[in-house]
Protein backbone atom coordinates (compact mmCIF):
# COMPACT_ATOMS: atom_id res chain seq x y z
CA UNK A 1 0.00 0.00 0.00
CA UNK A 2 3.00 2.67 0.89
CA UNK A 3 4.23 1.80 -2.28
CA UNK A 4 1.51 1.99 -4.58
CA UNK A 5 0.95 5.67 -2.35
CA UNK A 6 4.18 6.62 -3.51
CA UNK A 7 3.74 5.34 -7.31
CA UNK A 8 0.99 7.62 -7.53
CA UNK A 9 2.14 10.31 -5.71
CA UNK A 10 5.81 10.29 -8.25
CA UNK A 11 3.49 10.36 -11.24
CA UNK A 12 1.82 13.28 -10.10
CA UNK A 13 4.92 15.20 -9.87
CA UNK A 14 5.24 14.14 -13.41
CA UNK A 15 1.84 15.47 -14.35
CA UNK A 16 2.34 18.63 -12.86
CA UNK A 17 5.77 19.65 -15.34
CA UNK A 18 3.67 21.14 -17.68
CA UNK A 19 2.35 23.18 -15.35
CA UNK A 20 5.89 24.53 -13.64
CA UNK A 21 7.93 24.32 -16.95
CA UNK A 22 6.72 28.22 -18.34
CA UNK A 23 7.80 29.45 -14.78
CA UNK A 24 11.82 28.77 -15.40
CA UNK A 25 13.90 27.24 -13.04
CA UNK A 26 13.19 28.52 -9.39
CA UNK A 27 10.07 27.47 -9.61
CA UNK A 28 10.86 24.56 -10.97
CA UNK A 29 13.23 24.11 -7.98
CA UNK A 30 10.76 24.79 -5.77
CA UNK A 31 8.72 21.77 -7.43
CA UNK A 32 11.24 19.18 -6.96
CA UNK A 33 11.99 20.14 -3.32
CA UNK A 34 8.10 19.51 -2.38
CA UNK A 35 8.64 16.35 -4.23
CA UNK A 36 11.54 15.73 -2.49
CA UNK A 37 9.73 16.54 0.70
CA UNK A 38 6.97 14.47 -0.04
CA UNK A 39 8.37 11.43 -1.35
CA UNK A 40 11.68 10.98 0.78
CA UNK A 41 9.84 10.37 3.75
CA UNK A 42 6.80 9.98 6.39
CA UNK A 43 4.85 6.99 7.96
CA UNK A 44 1.61 7.86 4.94
CA UNK A 45 -0.26 7.25 8.04
CA UNK A 46 -3.15 9.33 6.29
CA UNK A 47 -3.98 7.29 2.85
CA UNK A 48 -3.31 3.96 4.90
CA UNK A 49 -6.30 5.07 6.96
CA UNK A 50 -8.50 6.54 4.36
CA UNK A 51 -7.83 3.34 1.97
CA UNK A 52 -8.28 0.87 4.85
CA UNK A 53 -11.59 3.25 5.91
CA UNK A 54 -12.67 2.35 2.11
CA UNK A 55 -12.16 -1.29 2.50
CA UNK A 56 -13.31 -1.73 5.80
CA UNK A 57 -16.91 -0.53 4.13
CA UNK A 58 -17.01 -3.93 2.25
CA UNK A 59 -14.62 -2.99 -0.70
CA UNK A 60 -11.74 -4.73 -2.44
CA UNK A 61 -8.50 -4.03 -3.81
CA UNK A 62 -9.76 -5.77 -7.05
CA UNK A 63 -13.10 -3.24 -7.31
CA UNK A 64 -12.79 -0.62 -10.51
CA UNK A 65 -12.71 1.83 -8.96
CA UNK A 66 -9.59 0.92 -6.65
CA UNK A 67 -7.45 2.89 -8.63
CA UNK A 68 -9.26 6.13 -8.30
CA UNK A 69 -9.53 5.46 -4.65
CA UNK A 70 -6.42 4.98 -4.13
CA UNK A 71 -5.01 8.07 -5.75
CA UNK A 72 -7.33 9.96 -3.50
CA UNK A 73 -6.09 8.56 -0.66
CA UNK A 74 -2.84 9.60 -1.81
CA UNK A 75 -3.50 13.02 -2.08
CA UNK A 76 -3.64 13.17 1.70
CA UNK A 77 0.12 13.18 1.72
CA UNK A 78 -0.05 16.39 0.20
CA UNK A 79 -2.41 17.99 2.71
CA UNK A 80 -0.08 16.62 5.01
CA UNK A 81 2.78 18.41 3.27
CA UNK A 82 1.43 21.50 3.64
CA UNK A 83 0.59 20.99 7.44
CA UNK A 84 4.77 19.69 8.21
CA UNK A 85 6.36 22.67 5.75
CA UNK A 86 4.37 25.61 7.39
CA UNK A 87 4.22 24.02 10.94
CA UNK A 88 8.20 23.90 10.94
CA UNK A 89 7.89 27.75 9.97
CA UNK A 90 5.87 28.15 12.67
CA UNK A 91 7.55 26.14 15.13
CA UNK A 92 10.99 26.93 14.18
CA UNK A 93 12.01 23.69 13.99
CA UNK A 94 15.13 23.37 11.55
CA UNK A 95 15.04 19.36 10.98
CA UNK A 96 12.31 17.12 9.60
CA UNK A 97 12.04 13.91 8.36
CA UNK A 98 15.68 13.48 9.46
CA UNK A 99 16.42 16.23 7.03
CA UNK A 100 16.55 19.95 7.13
CA UNK A 101 13.22 21.77 7.37
CA UNK A 102 12.14 23.20 3.79
CA UNK A 103 12.41 26.99 5.18
CA UNK A 104 15.75 25.81 6.88
CA UNK A 105 16.95 24.24 3.08
CA UNK A 106 15.76 27.84 1.54
CA UNK A 107 17.97 29.67 3.94
CA UNK A 108 20.76 28.04 3.44
CA UNK A 109 20.57 28.15 -0.87
CA UNK A 110 20.16 31.89 0.32
CA UNK A 111 22.93 32.73 2.51
CA UNK A 112 25.42 30.11 0.40
CA UNK A 113 24.19 32.10 -2.77
CA UNK A 114 24.88 35.44 -1.09
CA UNK A 115 21.60 36.55 -2.74
CA UNK A 116 20.24 40.08 -1.30
CA UNK A 117 17.97 40.56 1.65
CA UNK A 118 17.41 38.62 4.71
CA UNK A 119 18.32 34.58 4.39
CA UNK A 120 15.71 33.60 7.26
CA UNK A 121 13.26 35.23 5.57
CA UNK A 122 13.72 34.25 2.27
CA UNK A 123 13.52 31.05 3.28
CA UNK A 124 10.21 31.52 5.47
CA UNK A 125 9.12 32.56 2.22
CA UNK A 126 9.66 30.20 -0.41
CA UNK A 127 8.64 27.64 1.97
CA UNK A 128 5.09 29.31 3.11
CA UNK A 129 4.48 29.39 -0.82
CA UNK A 130 6.17 25.90 -1.56
CA UNK A 131 3.12 24.43 1.33
CA UNK A 132 0.37 26.67 -0.56
CA UNK A 133 1.69 24.80 -3.55
CA UNK A 134 1.37 21.26 -1.98
CA UNK A 135 -2.67 22.46 -0.30
CA UNK A 136 -3.61 23.46 -3.54
CA UNK A 137 -1.93 20.56 -5.05
CA UNK A 138 -3.73 18.02 -3.07
CA UNK A 139 -7.01 19.57 -4.28
CA UNK A 140 -6.02 19.11 -7.83
CA UNK A 141 -4.84 15.64 -7.40
CA UNK A 142 -8.17 14.31 -5.92
CA UNK A 143 -10.68 16.29 -8.46
CA UNK A 144 -7.93 14.46 -11.40
CA UNK A 145 -8.14 10.80 -9.26
CA UNK A 146 -10.71 9.15 -11.95
CA UNK A 147 -13.86 9.34 -9.23
CA UNK A 148 -17.03 9.17 -10.63
CA UNK A 149 -19.01 12.66 -10.20
CA UNK A 150 -21.40 10.63 -7.37
CA UNK A 151 -18.24 10.00 -5.06
CA UNK A 152 -16.37 12.79 -5.81
CA UNK A 153 -19.68 14.83 -4.43
CA UNK A 154 -19.97 12.52 -1.35
CA UNK A 155 -15.95 13.26 -0.82
CA UNK A 156 -16.01 16.86 -0.96
CA UNK A 157 -17.51 17.67 1.77
CA UNK A 158 -15.65 15.76 4.07
CA UNK A 159 -12.07 16.86 2.56
CA UNK A 160 -13.47 20.61 2.99
CA UNK A 161 -13.92 20.12 6.80
CA UNK A 162 -10.65 18.15 7.00
CA UNK A 163 -8.73 21.06 5.69
CA UNK A 164 -10.83 23.55 7.64
CA UNK A 165 -10.35 21.77 11.02
CA UNK A 166 -6.77 21.40 10.43
CA UNK A 167 -5.91 25.00 9.71
CA UNK A 168 -8.08 25.97 12.50
CA UNK A 169 -6.39 23.80 15.23
CA UNK A 170 -2.96 25.06 14.25
CA UNK A 171 -4.44 28.87 14.62
CA UNK A 172 -5.71 27.44 18.57
CA UNK A 173 -2.12 25.46 18.75
CA UNK A 174 -0.40 28.82 18.33
CA UNK A 175 -2.97 30.83 19.95
CA UNK A 176 -2.38 28.59 23.03
CA UNK A 177 1.33 29.28 22.92
CA UNK A 178 0.85 33.25 23.30
CA UNK A 179 -0.69 32.44 26.76
CA UNK A 180 -3.90 31.71 26.32
CA UNK A 181 -5.84 28.91 28.10
CA UNK A 182 -3.42 26.33 30.16
CA UNK A 183 -5.80 23.26 30.93
CA UNK A 184 -5.54 20.10 30.11
CA UNK A 185 -9.21 20.46 28.39
CA UNK A 186 -8.10 23.00 26.06
CA UNK A 187 -5.20 20.82 24.79
CA UNK A 188 -6.83 17.98 23.95
CA UNK A 189 -9.23 20.43 22.23
CA UNK A 190 -6.31 21.47 20.04
CA UNK A 191 -4.77 18.33 19.31
CA UNK A 192 -8.80 17.19 18.43
CA UNK A 193 -8.53 19.72 15.73
CA UNK A 194 -4.96 19.93 14.61
CA UNK A 195 -3.94 16.69 14.44
CA UNK A 196 -6.84 14.06 15.46
CA UNK A 197 -9.28 15.15 12.54
CA UNK A 198 -6.53 14.92 9.62
CA UNK A 199 -4.36 12.29 10.48
CA UNK A 200 -7.20 9.80 11.38
CA UNK A 201 -11.08 10.67 11.65
CA UNK A 202 -11.33 12.44 8.39
CA UNK A 203 -9.32 10.00 6.13
CA UNK A 204 -11.79 7.32 7.48
CA UNK A 205 -14.78 9.50 6.91
CA UNK A 206 -13.16 10.31 3.64
CA UNK A 207 -12.64 6.45 2.55
CA UNK A 208 -16.55 5.71 4.20
CA UNK A 209 -17.49 8.61 2.12
CA UNK A 210 -15.95 7.46 -0.93
CA UNK A 211 -17.42 3.74 0.15
CA UNK A 212 -21.07 5.41 -0.17
CA UNK A 213 -21.03 3.37 3.64
CA UNK A 214 -23.68 4.02 6.09
CA UNK A 215 -23.82 6.64 8.63
CA UNK A 216 -23.33 4.18 11.72
CA UNK A 217 -20.42 2.90 10.51
CA UNK A 218 -19.12 7.03 9.43
CA UNK A 219 -20.08 7.56 13.34
CA UNK A 220 -17.68 4.13 14.66
CA UNK A 221 -14.73 5.74 12.27
CA UNK A 222 -15.20 8.82 13.82
CA UNK A 223 -15.51 8.26 16.98
CA UNK A 224 -12.55 5.45 16.99
CA UNK A 225 -10.49 8.20 14.97
CA UNK A 226 -10.73 11.17 16.93
CA UNK A 227 -9.66 9.03 20.24
CA UNK A 228 -6.66 7.66 18.33
CA UNK A 229 -5.84 10.83 16.77
CA UNK A 230 -5.49 12.84 19.97
CA UNK A 231 -3.62 9.36 21.34
CA UNK A 232 -1.44 10.41 18.36
CA UNK A 233 -0.71 13.38 19.48
CA UNK A 234 -0.11 12.87 22.80
CA UNK A 235 2.49 10.15 22.08
CA UNK A 236 3.89 12.70 19.49
CA UNK A 237 3.96 15.21 22.75
CA UNK A 238 5.48 12.25 24.62
CA UNK A 239 8.18 12.45 22.02
CA UNK A 240 8.90 15.84 21.75
CA UNK A 241 10.39 15.83 24.88
CA UNK A 242 11.68 12.29 25.76
CA UNK A 243 12.29 11.31 21.65
CA UNK A 244 15.44 9.72 20.12
CA UNK A 245 15.90 12.20 17.74
CA UNK A 246 17.30 9.50 15.14
CA UNK A 247 14.14 7.63 15.45
CA UNK A 248 11.54 10.73 15.29
CA UNK A 249 13.92 12.81 12.64
CA UNK A 250 12.83 15.72 14.73
CA UNK A 251 14.81 17.22 17.46
CA UNK A 252 13.70 16.55 21.06
CA UNK A 253 13.42 19.45 23.17
CA UNK A 254 12.34 21.56 20.37
CA UNK A 255 8.41 21.68 21.78
CA UNK A 256 9.79 23.12 25.03
CA UNK A 257 11.69 25.92 23.18
CA UNK A 258 8.64 27.08 21.35
CA UNK A 259 6.19 26.98 24.23
CA UNK A 260 4.14 24.69 23.16
CA UNK A 261 0.88 24.17 25.31
CA UNK A 262 0.56 20.23 25.09
CA UNK A 263 -1.41 17.94 27.19
CA UNK A 264 1.66 16.92 29.13
CA UNK A 265 2.52 20.14 29.94
CA UNK A 266 -0.70 21.35 31.01
CA UNK A 267 -0.83 18.13 33.44
CA UNK A 268 2.40 19.30 34.87
CA UNK A 269 1.20 22.79 35.56
CA UNK A 270 -2.32 21.47 37.08
CA UNK A 271 -0.36 19.32 39.19
CA UNK A 272 2.75 21.50 40.22
CA UNK A 273 0.27 24.52 40.92
CA UNK A 274 -1.23 21.94 43.48
CA UNK A 275 1.59 20.56 44.98
CA UNK A 276 5.33 22.22 44.05
CA UNK A 277 4.63 25.92 43.37
CA UNK A 278 8.52 26.61 42.51
CA UNK A 279 8.62 23.44 39.42
CA UNK A 280 5.02 25.38 38.49
CA UNK A 281 7.62 28.75 38.08
CA UNK A 282 10.04 26.96 36.35
CA UNK A 283 8.01 25.17 33.74
CA UNK A 284 6.39 28.78 33.00
CA UNK A 285 9.47 30.69 33.01
CA UNK A 286 11.60 27.90 30.88
CA UNK A 287 8.70 27.12 28.11
CA UNK A 288 9.41 29.25 25.29
CA UNK A 289 13.14 29.60 25.96
CA UNK A 290 16.00 28.76 24.65
CA UNK A 291 16.27 25.93 26.94
CA UNK A 292 20.24 24.41 26.88
CA UNK A 293 20.33 20.56 26.03
CA UNK A 294 21.41 20.81 30.46
CA UNK A 295 18.26 22.33 31.35
CA UNK A 296 15.81 20.00 28.87
CA UNK A 297 17.43 17.21 31.29
CA UNK A 298 15.69 19.05 34.05
CA UNK A 299 12.65 19.77 32.63
CA UNK A 300 12.17 16.32 32.06
CA UNK A 301 12.90 15.30 35.51
CA UNK A 302 10.47 17.47 36.66
CA UNK A 303 7.45 16.58 33.99
CA UNK A 304 8.07 12.91 35.26
CA UNK A 305 8.43 13.40 38.80
CA UNK A 306 4.85 15.57 38.88
CA UNK A 307 3.46 12.38 37.38
CA UNK A 308 2.61 14.36 34.41
CA UNK A 309 4.45 11.67 32.16
CA UNK A 310 2.46 8.71 33.84
CA UNK A 311 -0.62 10.98 34.22
CA UNK A 312 -0.10 11.09 29.78
CA UNK A 313 0.49 7.27 29.02
CA UNK A 314 -2.93 6.38 30.75
CA UNK A 315 -4.86 9.07 29.21
CA UNK A 316 -3.35 7.31 25.80
CA UNK A 317 -4.10 3.86 27.27
CA UNK A 318 -7.60 5.11 27.39
CA UNK A 319 -8.39 6.53 24.85
CA UNK A 320 -6.85 3.89 22.91
CA UNK A 321 -9.03 1.31 24.60
CA UNK A 322 -12.46 3.84 24.13
CA UNK A 323 -11.20 3.82 20.51
CA UNK A 324 -11.20 -0.36 19.65
CA UNK A 325 -14.44 -1.15 21.79
CA UNK A 326 -15.89 1.62 18.98
CA UNK A 327 -14.22 -0.30 16.30
CA UNK A 328 -15.63 -3.72 17.60
CA UNK A 329 -19.04 -2.81 18.14
CA UNK A 330 -18.77 -1.55 14.11
CA UNK A 331 -19.86 -2.84 11.28
CA UNK A 332 -16.62 -2.82 9.21
CA UNK A 333 -15.10 -6.28 8.22
CA UNK A 334 -13.38 -8.34 10.36
CA UNK A 335 -10.44 -7.80 7.88
CA UNK A 336 -10.37 -3.91 8.46
CA UNK A 337 -10.75 -4.06 12.20
CA UNK A 338 -7.70 -6.30 12.51
CA UNK A 339 -5.88 -3.63 10.28
CA UNK A 340 -7.32 -0.87 12.22
CA UNK A 341 -6.45 -2.27 15.44
CA UNK A 342 -2.75 -2.43 14.35
CA UNK A 343 -2.33 0.17 12.96
CA UNK A 344 -4.00 2.27 16.13
CA UNK A 345 -1.71 0.04 18.27
CA UNK A 346 1.23 1.20 15.65
CA UNK A 347 0.18 5.40 15.91
CA UNK A 348 -0.25 5.43 19.71
CA UNK A 349 3.09 3.01 20.81
CA UNK A 350 5.94 4.10 22.91
CA UNK A 351 7.86 4.63 20.09
CA UNK A 352 7.82 4.48 16.14
C1 LIG B 1 3.48 14.60 12.23
O1 LIG B 1 2.74 13.59 11.62
C2 LIG B 1 2.59 15.73 12.58
C3 LIG B 1 1.60 15.39 13.61
C4 LIG B 1 0.33 15.49 13.38
C5 LIG B 1 2.03 14.96 14.92
P1 LIG B 1 3.36 12.17 11.30
O2 LIG B 1 4.03 11.62 12.51
O3 LIG B 1 2.30 11.33 10.69
O4 LIG B 1 4.48 12.52 10.21
P2 LIG B 1 5.03 11.71 8.95
O5 LIG B 1 4.09 11.99 7.82
O6 LIG B 1 5.08 10.26 9.27
O7 LIG B 1 6.37 12.31 8.70
C1 LIG C 1 1.14 18.72 14.38
O1 LIG C 1 1.87 19.76 14.79
C2 LIG C 1 -0.04 19.20 13.57
C3 LIG C 1 0.24 19.62 12.21
C4 LIG C 1 1.41 19.58 11.62
C5 LIG C 1 -0.89 20.11 11.45
P1 LIG C 1 3.09 19.59 15.82
O2 LIG C 1 3.88 20.83 15.77
O3 LIG C 1 2.55 19.13 17.13
O4 LIG C 1 3.87 18.36 15.20
P2 LIG C 1 5.41 18.05 15.09
O5 LIG C 1 5.81 17.54 16.43
O6 LIG C 1 6.11 19.30 14.69
O7 LIG C 1 5.49 16.97 14.03
MG1 LIG D 1 3.05 22.79 15.60
MG1 LIG E 1 5.76 21.23 14.98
Amino acid sequence: MVAAVEERLAHFFVTRREYIAPLGPVVIDAARALENFVLRGGKRTRPAFAWTGWLGAGHSADDPEADAVLTACAALELVQAAALIHDDIIDSSRTRRGFPTVHVDYETRHRDGQWAGDSAHYGASIATLIGDLALAWADDMTRDAGLDPAALHRFGPVWAAMRTEVLGGQMLDIHGEAGGDESVEAALQINRFKTAAYTIERPLHLGAALADADPELIAAYREFGTDIGIAFQLRDDLLGVFGDPAVTGKPSGDDLREGKRTVLIAEALRRADLSDPPAAALIRSSLGTDVTPDEVTELRRILTDLGAVDAVEERIAGLTDQALAALDASTATADAKRQLRAMALAATARSY
